[in-house]
């Protein structure tokens, strides 16, 4: 983890938000390399999830709520953790998780900490809206994307003039006060979800949960993720919500032990129910063909951005003997969501001129990155850190012959293409390799 952590750092990926005052614990900041790669990721997930399908809208609803949708989703009143304090050294931590606070550094003659009684903390950020800053003009940050789709559930229906069975997803940052962040970006107190509420007739939850779990085990699978670091782990009867029939939680093994990437849940009509009885608005729909009224029961699927990109670094990190007895690091990310695709390496800084002209060319479609400085190898070595998947190098010969050099990342076979064709070549490849 350590390893994954300094890359990270290093390469811009990510690292701790505000720095450079000491950081602030629980927020990160992506960087160069970091953003693309998030934005990669989001984009797959809204063209599988959205675009790829005809009974899936899209959404990007506030971040902040009218202060009753709290209310109506049970998080003013339930979203908190079990909260205790060292009497002896301050430490504050979740009482669910106290194996993990270490020795208490003010108890001479004995290393245990002395523990408050556990007490309810919520978890939502709290802020407020307009210039009173009273109990009224109270708003929270969401705690997860989703609620807003079930506001916003009848005026997407209609204006997309869609039926059920359909889904509504989104895209966006959601806040949660976490007591102890922790695992780098992995328990986070901002964080990115990719959310989908799909509205089912009551009689066909159990078939469309089967079918977003099998959805969503394929999505990861694409990624890269075999059966040796994925898995399914559905929730034991005495872990549901009482308002859901099922859900399972998609994990994957971090080198901090399995977790949780994405949620799966069955969450019946609990939503539509409570915003219709806090609104004081129906949110039930007629089948037009049999004149059934009735409210849509919820399948949800709610991954974590920022813990399948963390995932992601994990599963591509590798450290590699070399043949010539050098190890090489190198981030095997899929080629369709690496943050630059390609990377255009001219053998000698004479060769700036054509090699920054094909540069360009390639720019126009892929995400190209220019590297004029140093011997080739210790190009190619960089490149491999953070997961270009192809160099073009451009040589001497380059132009007599019209032809450049690929070389491939994960193999490290190199190949010469013509200079003619060599985007539609790199962008085959790249979507083949997904
Ligand atoms: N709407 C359902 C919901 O929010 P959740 O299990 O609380 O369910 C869904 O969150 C996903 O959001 C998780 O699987 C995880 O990937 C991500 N997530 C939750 N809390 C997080 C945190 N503190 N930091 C980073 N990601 C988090």
């Amino acid at each position: 983890m350590d390893d994954v952590v300094s890359l990270c750092a290093r390469r811009g990926f990510i690292w701790q938000s505000s720095e450079i005052y000491g950081g602030i614990n629980g927020f990160w900041d992506y960087g160069p390399l970091g953003v693309e790669l998030k934005n990669n990721l989001k984009a797959l997930w809204w063209r599988r999830v959205v675009r790829e399908r005809e009974d899936v809208e899209g959404l990007d609803s506030s971040i902040i709520a009218h202060p009753r949708t709290w209310e109506a989703s049970g998080h003013v009143e339930h979203f908190s953790d079990p909260l205790v304090d060292c009497r002896a050294c301050k430490k504050r931590m979740r009482a669910d998780q106290l194996d993990d606070a270490g020795p208490c550094p003010a108890r001479q003659g004995s290393s245990e900490h002395d523990w408050t009684p556990a007490r309810h903390f919520n978890l939502m950020l709290k802020t407020f809206v307009g210039a009173q800053e009273d109990q009224a003009a109270t708003a929270f940050l969401r705690a997860e994307t989703c609620q807003s789709i079930f506001l916003d559930f009848k005026r997407v229906r209609e204006s997309a003039r869609q039926r059920i069975p359909f889904g509504i997803a989104q895209i966006g940052k959601a806040f949660r006060n976490e007591i102890n962040p922790r695992n780098f970006t992995f328990r986070s107190r901002e964080f990115e979800q990719g959310e989908l509420e799909f509205f089912v007739h009551p009689g066909e939850r159990e078939r469309w949960f089967a079918h977003w779990l099998e959805q969503r085990l394929a999505f990861h699978r694409e990624l890269g993720f075999g059966d040796d670091v994925l898995r399914v782990r559905p929730h034991r009867p005495d872990e549901l919500a009482h308002y859901a029939k099922a859900a399972a939680d998609l994990e994957f093994l971090f080198p901090f032990g399995w977790q949780e990437i994405e949620g799966v849940h069955d969450r019946g009509e609990w939503d539509l129910a409570r915003h219709s009885e806090f609104s004081g608005k129906d949110l039930s729909v007629t089948d037009e063909e049999t004149k059934e009224r009735y409210r849509p029961m919820v399948i949800e699927t709610s991954v974590g951005i920022d813990r399948t990109c963390l995932a992601l670094l994990c599963n591509g990190y590798a450290e590699e003997a070399l043949e010539d007895g050098e190890t090489r690091i190198v981030l095997r990310l899929p080629p369709a969501l690496a943050p630059v695709q390609a990377a255009v390496l001219p053998l000698s800084k004479k060769l700036a001129e054509p090699a920054r002209a094909l540069a360009a060319t390639l720019r126009r479609r892929l995400a190209v990155f220019y590297d004029e400085a140093g011997n080739i190898g210790r190009r190619y070595r960089r490149q491999d850190e953070v997961g270009t998947p192809f160099c073009v190098t451009y040589d001497f010969d380059s132009e007599a012959d019209g032809k450049v050099t690929v070389r491939e990342r994960d193999s490290m076979a190199q190949e010469r293409v013509p200079v003619e064709g060599l985007l539609s070549h790199l962008r085959d490849r790249l979507e083949g390799g997904l």
